[in-house]
C-alpha cells in the first residue's frame, strides 16, 4: 500500500479531468503538484466520440484514440498520455476510488493505496442507470450492452462484430436512444427503438420529434412508442435472443443497447458535502460546502445566474466549462484575488446520420417551429424557438450555418421580447441574426 501526497488532485478522468489538467497547466503547476486519478485505463478523451466516430463502420474513417483526446473537442491542444508528464502532472490511470475522506483530505483506491490533497477537484462524471437496477428479468444476459466509457464502446464494436448484419434493439429514446440507432443502422442492423414517451428525445424535443421519427423510419429504424422493455430471453449460451416488451409483443434481438438515463457519481461523498437536485451543492466558482473541494461538470449542482436557479448540467460544453472556471478560481485565491461568477449559456448538441443540430438556452414555455421541418429533403434546415413571458430564451436549428448557430446563441443569451408566436415562424433565423 503506497501514499503519495499532491497539492491538488483531480479525481476522474473524463472530460472535466482534461480540461482542468489543461488549465492548470496553462496557469502554471510545479512538477509532481498535480494529479489525476481516474478509473479509466486511458487519459482524458472526449467522451462524445464513443456516440458517434467510433462507431463508424470500419473502412470509413472512424475516429480511434489517440485522435480524441482532449481538448480536441473545442479546439484546444491534444493532451497525450506522456503530454500529462512533460506538463509534470502525474496520470494514475486504472486506479478507482473506492473512500473518500473529506475531513481528513484522503482517497483510497481499490489496491488500498492512499492519495492526500490539499485542494481536490470532484470530477466522477455520471454512471448510467441499468435495467438490472430496476428488476428487470433477464436484464443481466451478455450483449444487453451500455455506452459511458471507452471499455463499453470497445464491448460495442467486439458486438457489432460478432452479430454483423443482425437485429439490434435500442431500449430509451434519449440521446443514447437516437445516436445508438442511428449508429447501428449504419452498420447495417436491423434497428427497433423503444421508449415510453409519445415522442423522442423528451428532455428537449416539443413539434421537432416528429422530423426526427420520420427521418429515421426513412432510414429503416423501426420505433415503437409508449411501453417499455419488462424482460429478456436468452439463448443457452447466455446471449440475449428476445426483449418481451409491457404491452405484450416481443422482439427479436442479437444485440440490445439500453440508455435510459444517468446518474452522477456522488456516493463516495455521501453524508459529507451539501448537495442539492441530485447533485454536489456548488457556488459560481465551482468551491462546495467543503474548504478546499470543488466539484466540477455532470456531478455539479451550480448557480445557473442568468435564470436565478440552481441547475445540474450533463453536456460537455458546460464539463469543460466548469472545470476552467473551478482551476482558475483555485489559482485566483491562491494569488488574492478573484475571477468572475460562472455566467453560462446552456449548450447542447447531437449528431447522427447526416443530421447535426444545437441548442442555446432554456427549453420552457411555449416553442415555435420555423423554416423547412420535412424530413425527405435532403438538407434539412430548420429550428425552434422556445418563449416565455414574451420573450424568447430558447433557441434550437437543424442544419444551421456557423453564422446561424452563432446567432442562436445570442438570442439565447440576449432574450429578447417576441412580439408574436406567428412572427417568429415566419422571420425563422433571421430573427436570431438580427440581434
Ligand atoms: P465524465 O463521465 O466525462 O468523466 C468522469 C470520469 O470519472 C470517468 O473517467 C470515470 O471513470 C471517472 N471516475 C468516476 N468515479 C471514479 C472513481 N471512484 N475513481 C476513479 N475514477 C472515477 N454531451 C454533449 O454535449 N454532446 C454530445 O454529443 C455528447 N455525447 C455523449 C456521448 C456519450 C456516449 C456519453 C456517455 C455522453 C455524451 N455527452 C455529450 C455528455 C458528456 O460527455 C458529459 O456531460 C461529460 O463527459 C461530463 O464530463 P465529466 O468529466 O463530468 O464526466
Ligand atoms: P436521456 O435522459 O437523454 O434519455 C433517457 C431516455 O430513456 C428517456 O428519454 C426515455 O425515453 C427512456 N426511458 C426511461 N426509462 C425507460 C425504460 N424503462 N425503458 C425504455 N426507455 C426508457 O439519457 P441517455 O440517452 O441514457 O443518456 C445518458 C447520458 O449521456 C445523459 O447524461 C446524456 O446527457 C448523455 N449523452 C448526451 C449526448 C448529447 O448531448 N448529444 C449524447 C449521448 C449521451
Amino acid at each position: 500500500m503506497a501514499e503519495k501526497s499532491f497539492k491538488y488532485i483531480i479525481l476522474g478522468g473524463g472530460v472535466s479531468a482534461g480540461y482542468a489538467a489543461k488549465e492548470f497547466a496553462n496557469q502554471g503547476v510545479k512538477p509532481g503538484e498535480l494529479a489525476v486519478i481516474s478509473k479509466e485505463a486511458v487519459a482524458p478523451y472526449e467522451r462524445p466520440a464513443l456516440s458517434k466516430g467510433y462507431l463508424f463502420p470500419q473502412g470509413k474513417p472512424n475516429l480511434l484514440l489517440p485522435g480524441f483526446h482532449c481538448c480536441v473537442g473545442s479546439g484546444g491542444e491534444k493532451l497525450l498520455p506522456e503530454s500529462y508528464k512533460q506538463k509534470g502532472i502525474e496520470l494514475i490511470l486504472s486506479t478507482e476510488i473506492v473512500k473518500a475522506d473529506l475531513a481528513a483530505k484522503t482517497l483510497v483506491s481499490a489496491a488500498g493505496d492512499v492519495f492526500k490533497y490539499e485542494t481536490l477537484i470532484i470530477a466522477t462524471g455520471s454512471t448510467v442507470l441499468r435495467l438490472t437496477d430496476f428488476g428487470v428479468k433477464g436484464a443481466d444476459s451478455k450483449n444487453i450492452l451500455y455506452l459511458r466509457e471507452i471499455d463499453d464502446a470497445d464491448k460495442l464494436v467486439e458486438a457489432i462484430k460478432a452479430k454483423k448484419g443482425g437485429k439490434a434493439v435500442v431500449v430509451g429514446g434519449g440521446y443514447i436512444g437516437l445516436e445508438l440507432s442511428a449508429a447501428l443502422r449504419i452498420n447495417d442492423f436491423d434497428v427497433t427503438m423503444v421508449f415510453p414517451e409519445p415522442w423522442c428525445m423528451p428532455r428537449l424535443f416539443t413539434d421537432i420529434a416528429a422530423f426526427y421519427e420520420t427521418y429515421y423510419t426513412n432510414k429503416g429504424v423501426k420505433i415503437i412508442k409508449g411501453t417499455v422493455a419488462s424482460g429478456f430471453t436468452a439463448h443457452p449460451n447466455g446471449e440475449v435472443n428476445e426483449v418481451q416488451l409491457k404491452d405484450g409483443r416481443s422482439l427479436e434481438a442479437d444485440i440490445v443497447i439500453v440508455g435510459v438515463g444517468a446518474k452522477p457519481l456522488t456516493s463516495l461523498f455521501k453524508g459529507q458535502v451539501e448537495e442539492d437536485k441530485g447533485g454536489i451543492k456548488t457556488d459560481a466558482f465551482f468551491k462546495t460546502s467543503v474548504p478546499d473541494v470543488y466539484a466540477v461538470g455532470d456531478v455539479a449542482t451550480f448557480p445557473l445566474k442568468m435564470y436565478g436557479d440552481m441547475r445540474r448540467v450533463e453536456h460537455v460544453d458546460h464539463s469543460r466549462k466548469s472545470a476552467e472556471q473551478a482551476v482558475k478560481a483555485i489559482k485566483a485565491t491562491e494569488g488574492g484575488g478573484t475571477v468572475e461568477e460562472y455566467d453560462y449559456l446552456p449548450f447542447f448538441y447531437s449528431r447522427s446520420f447526416d443530421l447535426s443540430w444545437q441548442f442555446y438556452g432554456d427549453n420552457v414555455g411555449d416553442s415555435v417551429l420555423f423554416g423547412d421541418s420535412n424530413p425527405s429533403n435532403p438538407k434539412p434546415r430548420f429550428g425552434a424557438y422556445w418563449i416565455q413571458d414574451g420573450k424568447v430564451v430558447g433557441a434550437f436549428m437543424e442544419g444551421g450555418s456557423g453564422d446561424e448557430n452563432k446567432a442562436l446563441a445570442k438570442v439565447a443569451k440576449a432574450r429578447p421580447v417576441a412580439e408574436s408566436l406567428d412572427d417568429l415562424t415566419k422571420q425563422g433565423i433571421s430573427f436570431a441574426a438580427k440581434i
